[in-house]
């Protein structure tokens, strides 16, 4: 694996031109820094001796000195923007490819405001660190050798005593940049927290006013905000310690030179104009010196950011090595579905979720799966698009092993009701008619919609399906939102369909409705219906009970009731909760 320095020069390698021309425009910057030292020495000169050929010259030589330090300065912090701008633009596109093709399982392990800290905060830190790093490894360092052969040229025993001072200054600048790295990576880790609390506040809004949370939140950020000050601060403190020593070391130098040139031994004799040169060139020197010394600290928190950005692009993606080619595969599958003693926990080695689990389900059967909350029912559902694979065991479409199958021709096959609808910030009809759906006839949209009876409540709207639903779908009601996720599932028209409590939050008239239209779907397909309110599933192939994982009962609503076990007792709750007659 390359260095996070090399894959960062990989990533702008594209800008060679770019990057050539910001060198050469920083190298005619620094010259410039010399030339000013000159024309100080010159104009000195001019004091002593009228005369001299350089006087004429000197007004416009100054003039166009700057000039050229302008437009040359100019030039490379343009094309360095240019490639840093790049840069931060691709790293976040690979950020977000890799977000959308990462496992379920890293997806939900890792905090979303972690996840959103290194694609804002992170990758802007690696572009800008960069950059200033370039300038200053460039520009800064040849400015302090021009400066410098200026000095040597000028007066060498001069130099000589100022520069006992130079391993003195880099001395320090190594012994603070331990503490730049250590604070940059624990400010990254801060910001991810700052956004996580941040995050969690704005989301939680309603349970934090109702619950009265709001000293414990406003706590909880004040901790996190404040150690994002104190890092920031000791980051601050570190980088002006630096400032303060350089300083104290140029004035060191200016101390030699005046003891120095007071020295009876001194028999150089130095004459005014490039004396008065030197020391300007020396104080010029310290603008560039103080870079350098704190270069390491940009390049510390640069790396910093790039190791966890580069963690992220390296962490691995959804499994997909199917070597099927696709045309052995059917392009739409007959939907025979087969669970072989499958066995599923969450963490590695911990309990299992599922165990032992043996079902088939033969092409256009309706399978209902009802058990106790937590029993494993979405577990195994989010077996079948491969969420998740299974610790042991395995599962068939069509006879084949899910690992066959390449990830999109599989899910392909499946159209899908979670248990938490999720739908997107657009409008009802792009939610419906979403992702492979996009290209829809705006008929089939409407029959999907009225079919779900979303044309129900769409008919309220001035905008009708183009109403825009909100961040999550905020603007609907719960149960209409299970209604547009259903109108999703019945426009996907795929061989299998899977419903997670896809009607739960719907009122008996609405749910006996909606479930016309869900028989109508069922037909010719494999269905999986997970439910809790058992009177829906009644006219089921098959119902499947699930108990802490394992199937402990299956087969036919009045077989499974004359049995008298698991699911007689679940249904006879369920009759004496909901009738009136109870008791
Ligand atoms: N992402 C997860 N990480 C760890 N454990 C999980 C995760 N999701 C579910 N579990 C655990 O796995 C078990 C089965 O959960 P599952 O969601 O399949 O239950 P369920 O039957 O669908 O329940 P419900 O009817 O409440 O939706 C539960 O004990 C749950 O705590
Ligand atoms: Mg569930």
């Amino acid at each position: 694996m390359d260095t996070p320095a090399k894959r960062l020069a990989a990533l702008a390698s594209g800008h060679r031109r770019g990057f050539l021309l910001a060198v050469l425009a920083m190298a005619v910057f620094a010259g410039t820094e010399a030339g000013f030292a000159f024309a100080v020495e010159r104009l000195v000169g001019l004091l002593d001796d009228a005369s001299d050929p350089w006087g004429q010259w000197l007004p416009v030589g100054v003039l166009g000195l700057f000039l050229v330090r302008g437009v040359s300065g100019f030039v490379s912090a343009w094309q360095l923007g240019r490639i840093g701008r790049a840069v931060v633009g691709r790293i976040r596109e690979m950020l977000f490819e890799r977000f959308l093709r990462m496992p379920v399982r890293s997806l939900e392990q890792r905090p979303r405001a972690e996840l959103l800290s290194r694609m804002l905060y992170d990758a802007e830190q690696v572009a800008d660190a960069a950059s200033t790093v370039i300038t200053t490894i460039v520009r800064d360092s040849l400015t302090v050798l021009v400066l410098v052969a200026y000095m040597v040229y000028t007066s060498a025993s001069l130099s000589a005593v100022v520069f006992v001072a130079a391993p003195l200054i880099a001395l320090t600048a190594r012994a603070l940049s331990r503490h730049f790295r250590r604070y940059s990576a624990r400010i990254q880790e801060n910001m991810g927290e700052v956004s996580r609390i941040t995050g969690e506040a704005l989301r939680g809004h309603r349970i934090i006013k109702v619950f009265g949370g709001l000293a414990r939140e406003r706590e909880r950020f004040a901790v996190a905000n404040e150690s994002n000050k104190r890092l920031h601060l000791k980051l601050i403190m570190a980088r002006a310690a630096g400032d303060g020593v350089t300083m104290l070391l140029a004035a060191a130098g200016v101390a030699s030179v005046a003891w120095f040139v007071a020295q009876p031994f001194i028999a150089e004799n130095l004459e005014k104009g490039p004396f008065t040169g030197f020391m300007a060139a020396m104080v010029l020197l310290m603008t560039p010196l103080k870079h350098l010394t704190n270069v390491n600290a940009s390049l510390q928190r640069g790396l910093a950011a790039a190791n966890s950005v580069f963690g992220l692009l390296d962490s691995p993606v959804e499994s997909d090595k199917a070597r099927v080619p696709p045309r052995k595969l059917p392009a739409r599958a007959t939907g025979r579905l087969q669970f072989i003693n499958v066995a599923f926990s969450y963490e590695p080695g911990g309990a299992a979720a599922l165990r032992d689990v043996n079902l088939e389900i033969e092409p256009g059967q309706r399978v209902a799966i009802v058990g106790r909350s937590g029993s494993g029912k979405s577990t195994l559902v989010s077996l079948i698009p491969r969420f998740f694979e299974p610790g042991s065991g395995q599962l068939l479409l069509d006879g084949r092993p899910l690992a066959d199958w390449p990830l999109p021709a599989l899910r392909e096959q499946i159209a899908l009701v979670t248990q938490d609808v999720m739908l997107f910030n657009d409008t009802l009809a792009n939610n419906i008619a979403y992702g492979a759906l996009a290209g829809a006839e705006p008929q089939a949209v409407e029959a999907a919609a009225r079919a779900a009876h979303v044309m129900e409540f769409v008919a309220r709207r001035r905008e009708g399906l183009n109403a825009l639903v909100g961040e999550g779908g905020i603007s609907l009601s719960g149960g209409e939102r299970q209604r547009v996720a259903i109108a999703r599932a019945l426009l996907k028209d795929a061989p299998v369909l899977i419903l997670d409590e896809a009607t739960s939050a719907l009122d008996s008239r609405s749910e006996s409705q909606v479930q016309d239209a869900l028989d109508r779907l069922m037909r010719g397909r494999t269905t999986l219906v997970i439910a809790h309110r058992l009177s829906t599933i009644e006219h089921a192939d098959r119902i499947v009970v699930l108990e802490r994982g394992r199937i402990v009962e299956s087969g036919r609503h009045a077989g499974l009731l004359a049995l008298g076990g698991h699911y007689a007792s679940l249904y006879r709750l369920q009759f004496r909760g909901n009738s009136p007659h109870a008791g």
